[in-house]
């Protein structure tokens, strides 16, 4: 089941803007938006960078179909569920280490985009052969 790297990007991306949505609507409710960082980054690295990923790879197959796109679906997941959590845990004075831990690797995530769109540029010709 979703075997293409865009798919398991979207889907991904779109199950974390369903909870990164509920919980907004939850804040709205319940009048309390002391987690509102959190939900922003759940919402902003979870479904709207997730996305934009997802259309990288619908762009380029020969991106999509590379081991480092597996690893950075892999890594982009593991820093929104470290950092999500984690910055519910800094803003309530409970620790930093997990929103640092996601930070990076969300920094990471981000450094091994610009290694794949190096590689294989963007689009379905090679770098050297577009425009
Ligand atoms: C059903 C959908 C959503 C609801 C009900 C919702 C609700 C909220 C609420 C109540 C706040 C706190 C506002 C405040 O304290 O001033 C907030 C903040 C925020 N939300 Fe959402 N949100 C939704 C979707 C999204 C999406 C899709 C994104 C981004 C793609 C997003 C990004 C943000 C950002 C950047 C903030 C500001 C955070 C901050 O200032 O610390 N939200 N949202």
């Amino acid at each position: 089941m979703l075997k293409s790297i865009p798919a398991r990007f979207f889907a991904t991306s779109a199950v974390f803007a369903l909870i990164g949505m509920i919980w907004g609507i939850q804040m709205s409710i319940s009048h309390n938006h002391t987690l509102s960082p959190a939900h922003a980054h759940l919402n902003l690295i979870g479904f709207v960078i997730m996305a934009v990923y997802g259309v990288y790879y619908a762009l380029t197959p020969a991106a999509g179909a590379s081991k480092a796109a597996s690893i950075h679906y892999w890594l982009t997941v593991a820093a929104v569920v470290v950092m999500t959590p984690g910055i519910a845990l800094a803003i309530t004075e409970n620790g930093e280490a997990p929103a640092a831990i996601g930070s990076i690797l969300a920094l990471l995530s981000m450094g091994m985009f610009l290694r794949v769109i190096l590689r294989h540029g963007v689009g379905a010709l090679h770098p050297q052969t577009t425009p």
